[in-house]
């Protein structure tokens, strides 16, 4: 659906009430505005963008909430962006296309580096930048995840967002951040009681290999790394999943920008008391956002592993959100029977494992998941008895 639209209010009104400036300000960008649960963001139609001399579009989810959203830059063959800067942080992902991104840092001096498809790169706070496609054929496109809402909506004052001398020198990171390279951090998740492995950096060179570590409680075999980009308030993390095998489900505040990187699965979403799941299918290119506390659950179906990058509000160093500092305390890999948001295995809806081997069926992939169901009994589970409320166990606990 593409839209962009609100309720039209009465002309004769006082614009006084109900203000929204960053909506305000996207309908100006007079770019192309999408709105749905998720995106195939490689397929968004983009029009001419002035700000940035260039094409693009807002890709909007309805479970993007008040701090967080996405737009795309599409950089035409042999062309580069215009020097932009901004107030907001945001987190780039390249979709498609090789070129390269030039940074001026507060004293004066340059930073530039190259990428290409699933790279990803942070611009430091307010920092000017230009976006060069090196390809005189493809057209270059980058999915921005940024919280302009917050920041735009918060001064409501657009000089102040996008021409402000302010510099943030500590938000520039190393000169070897922007080569790809990075420092290795952990720290202790104290409400799961393990370790959590950080990457700080500006830019990684390609998602599909970088190195990831074991989380098993999110699921045996499942593997992450949550990066501190520019040293933001914005946080991305890259997660894996084994073929043949898929992920516990869980829930968390609104924002998080999922993006699939690698691999092809699909997204089973629910909030509790739904008879039906709401189902996205995934590949490199596509997007969602799960709504405000809903369960959701990331499966993969092909045969080779899955991974997929997040990018929301609150980073590992600074979670800025109450229910952010929980997840990065570890309460994500914590039963909601126990205070956490996570439904184990041995707690979900039988139709949950029916619809995955299903799935994989059809793909020509095995199970690796045998010895945690008894999959010849789902199997030989009747359709009647895949009706009704969604199983869901009990929480307990404040969600914060
Ligand atoms: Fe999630």
């Amino acid at each position: 659906m593409t839209v962009n639209e609100r309720p039209v209010a009465d002309a004769n009104e006082p614009k006084d009430f109900l203000l929204d400036p960053y909506r305000d300000w996207a309908s100006g960008e007079r770019i192309p505005v999408h709105l749905d649960f998720g995106h195939d963001l490689l397929a968004l139609e983009t029009g001419r963008w002035d700000r940035y001399d260039a094409r693009g579009c807002f890709a909007f989810t309805h479970g993007a909430g008040d701090f967080m959203s996405n737009y795309v830059i599409e950089v035409p063959a042999g062309k580069k962006t215009r020097p932009v800067k901004h107030l907001y942080e945001a987190i780039c992902y390249v979709l498609a296309g090789v070129g390269s991104t030039t940074v001026w840092l507060p004293d004066g001096e340059q930073r530039s580096f190259e990428w290409g498809p699933r790279a990803l790169f942070a611009i430091p706070l307010n920092c000017q930048y230009q976006i060069f496609n090196n390809s005189g054929v493809e057209p270059a496109r980058i999915s921005c995840t940024n919280d302009a809402p917050i920041t735009i909506n918060l001064y409501h004052d657009l000089d102040f967002v996008f021409d402000n001398p302010s510099t943030f020198p500590d938000r520039c990171g190393l000169s070897k951040h922007f080569k790809g390279e990075g420092d290795h951090r952990t720290y202790t998740a104290s409400l799961a009681k393990g370790i959590r492995n950080v990457w700080e950096t500006n830019f990684v060179h390609d998602l599909t290999s970088f190195k990831l570590y074991e989380l098993d409680a999110r699921g045996k075999g499942s593997s992450n790394i949550s990066f501190i980009l520019a040293n933001g308030t914005m946080h991305a993390h890259c997660s894996q999943i084994p073929s043949g095998r898929y992920k516990k489900a869980h829930r968390h505040a609104a924002g998080t920008h999922v993006h699939a990187v690698d691999g092809e699965g699909y997204s089973l979403l629910w909030y509790e008391g739904d008879c039906e799941f709401k189902e996205f299918p995934w590949r490199h290119g596509f997007m969602c956002t799960p709504p405000f506390w809903m369960f959701h659950q990331h499966f993969n179906t092909c045969d080779k592993p899955a991974r997929y990058l997040a990018c929301s509000l609150g980073s590992r160093r600074y979670p800025f959100v109450a229910l952010r500092r929980k997840s990065s305390e570890g309460g994500g890999s914590i039963s909601v029977q126990q205070g956490g948001r996570q439904i184990e295995y041995e707690d979900q809806d039988a139709r949950v494992h029916r619809k995955w081997l299903e799935a994989i069926r059809t793909s020509g992939v095995e199970s690796q998941m045998g010895d945690i169901f008894d999959e010849a009994a789902i199997l030989a589970m009747s359709p009647a008895s895949f009706t009704g409320v969604i199983q869901t166990p009990q929480s307990i606990g404040p969600a914060t």
